[in-house]
């Protein structure tokens, strides 16, 4: 039976539908780039109000941070970061050390770094109670699993997200056990807090009686079935994730610049014309770049916070970053705090 030009029977074929298959045949063609996607709208910063500024240790400060308007403060867990922008201007992220039930209070602990890029410094000497700074929402890269057995491993100032995991683990019931090293007593901060979760799991290892302990006497703590986190300067890491056997959990928060695997020699140039320097195989392009601008701004040194983005204008980069999309990177934009380029290669930066 021959089909009707339509369905109502009509001789001539329906416009509406011929336009509707046109359409439809356009939007499915392979290789049409899909509608661009709303620009997102940027989260605006949290404004806060330094409440309590004390120094707890040698070289440390906490700060204690608040709402100017008396508001709840987004929530957090133990393992979370805060972005915060000081009144400079720098950008810089400090792990959450108080307690996560306590919505009105942000507590943090700063140690002073002579030399460092000026942030802590500013911390220490530029804040007081009623100084106003804003900050991002807290976001956690290190997250407390709550394992029935955990062993908790601080090196230095990298116990503040450490005392707010022990401070759950005690409140779950857990088996855990708390492990500060530290170059001495006085410079380590929150040792009566924890003794006063419970005394018994806490450890102090300080380096001024046989030196900075190895990892094997660091694993050996706990028991031998808890799942570790580890919060320390990179050496540290780097030995207990050596150390910890395969299999056995671990999650672990290095502070400061991430450590370069495989780095080799490359140039950057500021603009066309521009002074012209060599970016050695161990270090980054940022800590270059920045003794020839150094205001360029920068705050996690790890390749996720965006802060120190520049455009790149001619030369392949090799991206390490976890942050730009691809359609970022093909419009240049290249994060140097990680990324670097093949060896000989000149990257030119619009800076
Ligand atoms: S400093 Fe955070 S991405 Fe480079």
């Amino acid at each position: 039976m021959d089909l009707p030009p339509d369905l109502y029977g009509r001789p001539r074929p329906d416009r509406f539908v011929q336009r509707l298959t046109a359409f439809g045949d356009w939007y499915n063609k392979p290789g049409r780039r899909p509608p661009a996607p709303a620009p997102a709208r940027p989260t605006p910063e949290l404004p806060l109000v330094v409440t309590g500024h004390e120094v707890i240790a040698a070289e440390v400060v906490e700060l204690r941070l608040g709402s100017p308007y008396g508001a709840e403060l987004p929530a957090w867990q133990p393992g979370a970061r805060v972005q915060l922008t000081l009144p400079s201007g720098r950008r810089r992220h400090y792990s959450l050390c108080g307690d996560p039930a306590d919505r009105s209070t942000y507590r943090l602990a700063v140690r002073r770094i002579e030399g460092g890029g000026g942030g802590s410094v500013e911390i220490h000497d530029g804040l007081s109670a009623g100084s106003r700074l804003t900050a991002r929402r807290p976001r956690n890269g290190f997250a407390f699993c709550g394992e029935p057995a955990v062993l908790l491993l601080a090196g230095g100032i990298g116990i503040t997200p450490l005392l707010p995991m022990a401070r759950e683990a005690q409140r779950r019931g857990l088996d855990w056990t708390l492990v500060h090293t530290g170059r001495d007593a006085a410079s380590m901060p929150f040792g009566d807090e924890l003794r006063g979760l419970d005394p018994r799991r806490v450890v102090l290892l300080t380096d001024d009686h046989n030196g900075p302990p190895g990892a094997a006497e660091l694993i050996a703590q706990g028991p031998g079935n808890a799942a570790v986190y580890c919060c320390g300067p990179a050496p540290m890491l780097a030995a207990v994730r050596e150390a910890v056997p395969a299999g056995r959990p671990l999650h672990f928060e290095r502070f400061g610049a991430a450590p370069i695997p495989d780095g080799k020699p490359f140039t950057v140039r500021l603009g066309e014309a521009g002074p012209t320097a060599g970016v050695p195989a161990d270090r980054s392009a940022l800590d270059v770049l920045r003794e020839l601008r150094p205001d360029l701004p920068y705050s996690c040194h790890q390749g996720f916070c965006g802060t120190c983005e520049v455009r790149v204008s001619a030369g392949t980069p090799e991206h390490r970053d976890r942050r730009l999309t691809p359609e970022e990177r093909a419009a240049g934009a290249l994060l140097p705090c990680v990324s670097r380029a093949a060896e000989g290669e000149t990257l030119v930066l619009d800076l």
